[in-house]
């Protein structure tokens, strides 16, 4: 005779405990914690307007612009956050604001363009004009024509400013939360996270090139792409005929204390050819192979500490990349559940020699849309959201370096990251 089915949380005549308030009623993280990741996750919608709330309008510092993109008095620079328009703009004063672009009137875009300069913003619509920190200064007809027609009585446009964010400048990036429980950036980042920001990004930054890429897939996995060390010595062949970035060279994974970001590196100069890579079938490590151009991987030592490839993430959507001399900021916007935009910064130091700089735009070749290394990534994560659509109820298998989020120094070949990923994930979203 079959068991009775007896629903959990049920046996002893309780009800079971209903799911935190947003959290689509059937929705339960699988058992196995962050080794396990629903593929419902990339593909609900309920999930997704959940992570709007949760994540991007929740208690989490975003990455907003550089620093030098708003440089001037009068700069003015237009990004997302998540789905949500954002500006960001200097004051005379000097001071970085950053707001929410839409019009207190009746919601319309404020700035419409990338990049502006201008004293104050004003709507096109019925031409309400905002001081560079967001306050509303004029009201057009606020009087009425002729003495007719115009704003009631109270009206008072101290009440109607263009939503502000809190924000932070941290190595030349501009942070931003919509949430007031966020905690300092400082304390977001963490110490190692923190540390490592310095190496890479705390000189006088300057823009080399920018092209932004639409990627046909959720924006969690490219989050975990990114955050994935043992995919990139075996579906990037580039990197490992060329010994850019090998599971055998030394190197490791460093998780912030909460887990949220990661760092991975690698030292170039310690290759010890491992015989896995034969036996794991990997064939661009099986013959050797010359550049037609070799100025492609021309490259001179920044740091005097050995690594020559890293990958640092802040938590949700921030990459940053060193890859040789290759310095970028990369970030994704959310389009919708399946479908996401993909930003690159190309970067050098406003120190650098022009030839410094021409070898940094050459090894731009290597990442981004039409780069040698990075139009890998811009499919593989399509292949998952492929195949994952019609498997909800299935899970992702992340066991590679065991089934803990935790770092380690001594080798890549894991998927801590991608755990600490899921970590942060879980903990902000209630899951
Ligand atoms: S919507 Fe902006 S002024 Fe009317
Ligand atoms: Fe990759």
């Amino acid at each position: 005779m079959q068991a009775p089915h007896i629903c959990p949380g049920a046996s002893n005549g309780t009800p079971p405990q209903a799911p935190p308030a947003g959290i689509p009623l059937d929705f339960k993280w699988p058992e196995g914690g962050v080794s396990r990741v629903p593929f419902r996750v990339f593909s609900d919608p309920a999930i997704y307007a959940l992570e709007q709330e949760k994540i991007f309008r929740g208690p989490v510092w975003h990455y907003l612009c550089l620093e030098t993109e708003v440089s001037q008095s009068g700069d003015i620079k237009t990004t997302w956050l998540g789905q949500t328009p954002i500006i960001v703009t200097r004051d005379q004063d000097g001071v970085v604001h950053a707001m929410v672009n839409r019009c207190a009137h009746k919601g319309a875009l404020v700035c419409l363009k990338d990049r502006d300069n201008k004293p104050s913003l004003t709507c096109v619509y019925h031409a309400w004009n905002y001081a560079l920190d967001g306050q509303l200064k004029t009201v057009a007809f606020q009087d009425g024509i002729r003495g007719k027609g115009g704003m009631p009585e109270d009206f008072d446009p101290a009440r109607h400013r263009l939503e502000p964010l809190r924000v932070q400048v941290y190595c030349g990036m501009v942070f931003g939360t919509m949430s007031g429980q966020t905690p300092p950036l400082h304390d977001f980042l963490g110490e190692r996270t923190r540390a490592f920001m310095e190496r890479n990004m705390g000189q006088r930054l300057k823009i080399l090139g920018v092209h932004s890429q639409i990627i046909h897939n959720n924006w969690k996995l490219y989050a975990e792409n990114v955050r994935d060390s043992y995919h990139a010595t075996l579906l990037h062949t580039f990197y490992t005929t060329f010994k850019v970035n090998r599971l055998d060279m030394d190197g490791g994974i460093v998780l912030s204390d909460k887990k949220w970001h990661h760092i991975s590196y690698s030292k170039r100069a310690t290759l010890n050819v491992a015989e896995e890579y034969q036996e794991a079938k990997v064939h661009a490590a099986q013959y050797g192979s010359d550049l037609e151009g070799p100025e492609l991987l021309k490259t001179w030592e920044g740091f005097d500490d050995g690594i020559t490839h890293s990958i640092q993430t802040v938590f949700p959507t921030l990459v940053m990349q060193l890859t040789l001399n290759s310095l970028a900021v990369r970030f994704v916007v959310p389009r919708g559940v399946d479908k996401t935009e993909l930003f690159w910064i190309f970067l050098g130091y406003e120190s650098d020699t022009p030839e410094q700089q021409k070898m940094r735009v050459m090894q731009g070749n290597l990442t981004g849309a039409a780069g040698l290394v990075a139009l890998e990534d811009g499919c593989i994560n399509s292949f998952v959201q492929r195949g994952t659509v019609g498997s909800p109820a299935h899970t992702a298998f992340i066991e590679m370096g065991g089934r803990l989020a935790e770092s380690n120094e001594s080798s890549r070949a894991t998927e801590a990251a991608v755990r600490g990923f899921w970590h942060g994930y879980r903990d902000i979203m209630g899951f």
